[in-house]
């Protein structure tokens, strides 16, 4: 049923694909535009939505615990998981890619603070805890193909597995995070960077994952506030979205992208269609080229 296996604006009894030049869709002569200048990852965001927007029932329901999963997975049943199965497969294809990313926001609630009990940190050592942590046994893994990439800058998040399968964890920090949070990753095993001051520098970071660890191509399934940073810093390529026949308002509920409000005089991104997909029952698939990523901010 992909839209990109050859049948192009079609019926094919489970619902339409319509591509980029066809129906008023844009054409496009590549779905990614060159490699060439950029010093950071290419960035595909990918989440699932109600049409307004929401990408979860209210603030506080993490969709990685139940119910809130198993609610959220029945509003768009089984077409939407087989869209989501065709979007993964689709991403892994035409967009490779070396790491994930997540915000602290999918993985605890939000009025959760910095981890707490952790061993002080001597003075003598916590220069050093500020360097990139990225031990040559974890970066050179046989068997991972993915970063499980999570910004934490406030260290929020206490780690029960630093390696599930392809994916090992790499978390994004920075010189506010907590010293004992980074002296507890480095006891772990885990591996993490360092970029910014008060909090993660998103484009340094992005930067040093492409020039330390080779990643050229990241896939983004966090919620508003991370999306909505990406996207006021300019670093926004791609959008994938799958569109849940719902409704769920609520002002404060996360969005595809949340953050700072756009700025006074300043230009939203543009975006350009390269695909649609309609599901008998109302889900759809909108895939989008940001074509200023530097625009909204
Ligand atoms: N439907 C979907 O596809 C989908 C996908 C993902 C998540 N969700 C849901 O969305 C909700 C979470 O969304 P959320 O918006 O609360 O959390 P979030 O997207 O994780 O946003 C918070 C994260 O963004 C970081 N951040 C925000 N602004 C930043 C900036 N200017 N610079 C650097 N980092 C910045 C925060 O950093 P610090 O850690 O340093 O504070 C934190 O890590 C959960 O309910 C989750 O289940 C749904």
């Amino acid at each position: 049923m992909s839209e990109v296996d050859g049948r192009h604006g079609d019926t094919d009894g489970e619902g339409v694909s319509i591509m980029a030049g066809e129906h008023g869709v844009a054409a496009l002569t590549d779905g990614r535009p060159d490699d060439g200048e950029r010093d950071r990852p290419y960035v595909v965001v990918s989440v699932t939505t109600s049409v307004d927007g929401r990408v979860t029932f209210a603030p506080d329901r993490l969709l990685m615990l139940e119910p809130h999963s198993s609610a959220w997975r029945a509003l768009g049943g089984e077409s939407a998981d087989r869209v989501q199965a065709a979007r993964a497969a689709d991403l892994e294809r035409e967009h490779p890619h070396q790491a994930t990313l997540e915000g602290s926001g999918s993985l605890v609630p939000p009025d959760a603070g910095p981890v707490g009990g952790l061993d002080p940190v001597p003075p003598e050592e916590r220069d050093a805890l500020y360097a990139d942590h990225l031990p040559e046994a974890v970066v050179a893994r046989p068997g991972r193909t993915k970063w499980f990439t999570v910004v934490d800058g406030r260290g929020r998040v206490r780690w029960t597995m630093k390696s599930v399968g392809e994916f090992d964890v790499l978390v994004l920090a920075s010189r506010a995070t907590p010293i004992e949070y980074l002296g507890y990753l480095r006891r772990e095993g885990i591996c993490y960077l360092v970029a910014g001051e008060e909090r993660v520098d998103l484009a340094a970071a992005l930067r040093r994952m492409r020039e330390r660890l080779g990643v050229t191509t990241l896939v983004s399934t966090a919620g508003g506030g991370l999306n909505g940073a990406l996207l006021r810093a300019g670093l926004v390529d791609e959008l994938d979205l799958v569109v849940l026949p719902t409704a769920i308002g609520g002002a404060g509920t996360p969005t595809v992208f949340d953050g700072p409000v756009l700025p006074e005089g300043a230009t939203p991104a543009a975006l350009r269609l390269r695909s649609v997909r309609v599901e008998d029952d109302g889900v759809l698939r909108l895939r989008y080229l940001v074509e200023r990523a530097d625009a909204g901010r």
